[in-house]
């Protein structure tokens, strides 16, 4: 029997930090025995806002010995650039042609990005979420894991596949793409920021005492706990909606530390914060310390992440190619 199929990506820009760990990765990885898993480093998505050509193919890189540092095993998963498959170009203008541009106005991140790009805002960064939908829908992804704040991306996605082409260009019996389900697992799916309990913690952010990033020395990672938010409240808590910073370093407390919420509630319930922020920096710098050293290694070793980066994109052709090609023929394009 065939495994269900499962496509991810992050984007190349920056350091990845908890969230992208906790919200994506960390899951993609107890993906690969189950399903047939393919992981792509989102460049294209990288340049939708301004970005620096020195630093485009460093950050791909190091993206990819994060994926492999994490945890992703290269003989159970495909992991590749998007923009070395052209084919994802290539869906991406056909479904844009489908996609109707109130879809796209609606969507929350793109509001969110534009007002902060003001008058500078790219045709690109509006047409992210096609992008994503022809990323996802190239492979036949069964499974979507992704933080919370891809959700409606993907609402997206499955839109694009169901409306726009299985209904107008398929049928029932012979659909054209697979309509792809997401995945968020609900302890990781929103990670907050260290300064602002209410704020998604965020690589765009442009305060770095607001996330750990996974690659962050053991001192800072202390030094941004120490510095992280809190309230006057005695005591740590979940699901408190009047304790945003309580209950966010709970929570991140008990995913790396891999307790039971109750057993956490034991040890934490009634801690003040200066108890708490030592030992969560503690329960951090230790979880973080492997993937430090995977990658290292890996990094070190770039031409065989280069070849096997290779061999992952022959692989992802093989299906996108078949995808590209049931897509054009449905739509009507002369054969080439
Ligand atoms: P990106 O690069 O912003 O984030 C990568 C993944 O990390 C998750 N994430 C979080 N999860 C929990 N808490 C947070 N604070 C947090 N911040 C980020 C995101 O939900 C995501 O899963 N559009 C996507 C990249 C993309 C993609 C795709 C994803 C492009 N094509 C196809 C899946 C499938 C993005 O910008 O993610």
């Amino acid at each position: 029997m065939t495994k269900p199929r499962v496509l991810s990506g992050v984007q190349p820009t920056g350091s990845l930090h908890l969230g992208n760990w906790l919200g994506a990765i960390k899951n993609w990885v107890e993906l690969q025995d189950s399903h047939d898993t393919f992981f792509c480093v989102v460049d294209l998505h990288a340049i939708t806002v301004p970005h620096d050509p020195h630093e485009l193919a460093k950050n791909t890189i190091s993206t990819a010995a994060l994926y492999y540092a994490c945890g992703i095993d290269s003989s159970k998963s495909t992991v590749f650039v998007q923009s070395h498959v052209s084919s994802h170009s290539e869906l991406c203008w056909l479904l844009d042609c489908l996609t109707p541009l109130n879809w796209l106005e609606r969507m929350i991140q793109f509001k969110e990005k534009a007002v902060k790009q003001g008058d500078n805002v790219s045709v690109g960064l509006l047409n992210y979420p096609v992008l994503m939908a022809a990323d996802i829908l190239l492979y036949d992804a069964d499974l979507v894991p992704v933080g919370e704040d891809q959700k409606q991306h993907l609402e997206l996605a499955r839109n694009i596949a169901q409306q726009r082409v299985n209904s107008r260009f398929g049928s029932e019996e012979k659909p054209i793409l697979k309509v792809p389900e997401p995945l968020i697992i609900k302890e990781g799916a929103r990670v907050m920021s260290l300064t602002d309990g209410t704020a998604k913690m965020s690589k765009s952010d442009p305060n770095e005492g607001s996330r750990i990033n996974l690659l962050d020395p053991p001192e800072l990672i202390v030094k941004k706990i120490k510095r992280a938010k809190t309230d006057p409240m005695i005591g740590l808590e979940f699901d408190n909606p009047e304790r945003p910073e309580a209950s966010n370093l709970l929570n991140i407390y008990a995913i790396v530390s891999g307790l039971e919420r109750q057993l956490v509630l034991n040890e934490c319930a009634s801690m003040g914060w200066g108890k708490f922020k030592p030992l969560l920096a503690d329960a951090l710098v230790e979880t973080l310390r492997p993937v430090q050293t995977n990658y290292a290694e890996i990094i070190a070793n770039k031409t065989e992440l280069i070849d096997i980066l290779k061999q992952g994109r022959e692989k992802a052709e093989e299906v996108a190619s078949k995808t590209i090609k049931r897509v054009r023929d449905a739509m009507g394009f002369l054969e080439a």
